[in-house]
């Protein structure tokens, strides 16, 4: 069954970004198990998103009736990143780490997908997704090593992409490594390798 695809990136060095050949590798693969599928791409290096101004915070509360002529501007970045991804059934995000957290661009897209009443709401039972019955594949780059052992405890990527997503309703969340090639003896092509074939699409 063909799927339609988002894929996000972050990474602005192009071919040369571990993030960027896992997540490729990851697109490929889901190719294969989905034939057909339909690949839409937001690169977050060459189109940034704005950070959020107060024009644009008044704007996600604000009813669209009532949005004035420069909210109604402020709000397109936020509707569009929204439509993406209400449309995706599979997302893959490329995620460097940066200075042990996402990159300023990812946050930025974060930061306008998080809306609520519209990607999440508040219930009688506590806070519900909106953003349902979606699969979520990381692409993770980093030198150090953050799977196990001290670095555990300084990864701010997986564990703040995780509850981003899952508080939007996208609990399955799948990610792929490539890291630790900061150590003597394991070369960056060697750390893209060990992703690449960890990639299992299910
Ligand atoms: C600005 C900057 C900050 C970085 N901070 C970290 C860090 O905190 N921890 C780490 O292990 N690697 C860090 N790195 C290394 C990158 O995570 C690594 O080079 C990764 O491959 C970058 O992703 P990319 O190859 O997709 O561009 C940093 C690199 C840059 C450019």
């Amino acid at each position: 069954m063909a799927k339609k695809v988002l894929r996000i990136i972050s990474s602005p060095r192009g071919a040369a970004s571990l993030s960027i050949q896992l997540g490729n590798a990851i697109v490929e693969k889901i190719k294969v198990a989905y034939p057909a599928s339909i690949i839409k791409e937001i690169n977050l290096a060459n189109d940034p998103l704005p950070h959020l101004d107060g024009v644009t915070i008044s704007s996600f509360f604000t009813p669209a009736e009532h949005l004035t002529p420069e909210q109604l501007a402020a709000i397109t970045y936020s509707d569009k990143a929204i439509a993406a991804l209400q449309e995706a059934d599979i997302i893959v995000v490329d995620a460097p780490m940066y200075n042990f957290t996402i990159t300023s661009t990812l946050k930025s897209f974060l930061d306008h997908i998080v809306r609520r009443g519209v990607t999440f709401q508040a219930t009688e039972n506590g806070i519900e997704g909106l953003l349902k019955n979606k699969k979520v594949y990381l692409a993770f780059s980093a030198s150090g090593n953050y799977a196990e052992g001290p670095g555990q405890s300084l990864d701010f990527v997986i564990p703040l992409l995780k509850s981003i997503f899952g508080w939007l309703g996208m609990t399955d969340v799948t990610v792929f490594r490539a890291e630790g090639f900061r150590m003597s003896g394991i070369t960056e092509a060697d750390a893209l390798q060990k992703g690449i074939d960890s990639i299992v699409i299910a």
